[in-house]
């Protein structure tokens, strides 16, 4: 296991575009699980206590690691003007079709491709324990939330059962593909899909979801201590926790310092991810960077930040 207080949230720097680009590909081969409008309306209720619908209404709201977007649904039902990204573009071109309202980017969590406060609000569901650098993605999430928002995070807990598996999981998964796993032991997610979400997932659901558990390139497991201190250090107020599902994760949400802005952000305001930081002249098939003239195509109704 790691140790919360040694900070082992974080790649060796060799190592993190391999894992980036490997955990990219399980997601385009197995994208996480699509439970259909009763994982819509689960989620959709559960987020109310964190974002109540004061604070969601008519607000720009960015969805990081939106997967397919069941979760970004709830929310733009809720009257959240939506901006979903993820790495894997398998799982956004399906979101694109349950979300047509949202504006769609295909790009990594430790690199978002917005300027400094560009959201009233940002959720990243599951995601950065995922990433190569969970403090970097913590990060990002926290800048491009505009003062006085809610920054909901849910992340692996360090203190669970889970990590224990995890973690002595590992050697198995390096020698036995996901593809290979028989429908016997895929099926052993029922109970946990059954319990938890209230609902039955055919088996090519809960391979996907098998998947994100176990076979999943890179799982990072995290105290409240240590994402408290992650909050501190962002100029975030922590609000609340609340311990999932029988404590496998916690979801904690925190308060930007600083007065509200007055008010949605206005149009989304792009910056180069190439360059560190340049404004983008928006185009309507194409983004272009001010400074380095780096393209950001617009395909399918989702932008390509991420190659
Ligand atoms: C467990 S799924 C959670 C999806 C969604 N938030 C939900 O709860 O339904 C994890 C998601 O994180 C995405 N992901 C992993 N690493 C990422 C990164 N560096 N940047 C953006 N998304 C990433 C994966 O592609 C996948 O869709």
């Amino acid at each position: 296991m790691n140790n919360p207080e040694k900070e082992v949230n974080m790649a060796a720097p060799d190592q993190a575009q391999p894992l980036l680009d490997q955990t990219r590909s399980h997601y385009d081969e197995y994208p996480f699980i699509e439970g259909g409008s009763n994982r819509i309306d689960w989620w959709r209720d559960y987020l109310v206590e964190f974002l109540p619908d004061g604070l969601v209404r008519g607000s720009r709201m960015v969805d990081v690691g939106s997967s397919v977007g069941e979760i970004s649904r709830g929310l733009i039902d809720r009257g959240a003007q939506m901006t979903c990204v993820d790495i894997s573009l398998g799982s956004l071109r399906r979101c694109r079709e349950i979300n047509p309202e949202a504006e769609i980017f295909h790009a990594s969590a430790l690199e978002l491709p917005f300027e400094d406060a560009s959201f009233d609000h940002a959720i990243s569901i599951g995601v950065l324990h995922h990433t190569p650098d969970c403090r970097r993605g913590f990060h990002e999430v926290a800048r491009v939330t505009a003062a006085g928002g809610t920054v909901v995070i849910f992340l692996y807990n360090y203190w669970s059962l889970y990590n224990l598996v995890f973690q002595a999981f590992k050697p198995l998964r390096a020698i036995w593909p996901l593809e290979k796993v028989p429908k016997w032991m895929v099926r052993t997610m029922q109970p946990f899909a059954r319990t938890h979400l209230g609902q039955t997932l055919d088996d090519g659901q809960l391979r996907r979801l098998l998947g994100d558990k176990l076979w999943t390139p890179q799982a990072t497991f995290h105290s409240v201590a240590e994402i408290k201190r992650w909050g501190a250090e962002e100029g975030l107020e922590f609000l609340k926790l609340k311990r999932f599902y029988l404590g496998y994760a916690n979801v904690m949400s925190f308060r930007k310092r600083g007065d509200a802005p007055a008010g949605g952000t206005g149009e989304t305001r792009l910056r180069c991810v190439g360059c560190g930081g340049s404004a983008l002249e928006s185009g309507s098939e194409v983004h272009r960077c001010t400074a380095c003239g780096r393209e950001y195509p617009l395909e399918g109704g989702i932008v390509r930040v991420h190659a």
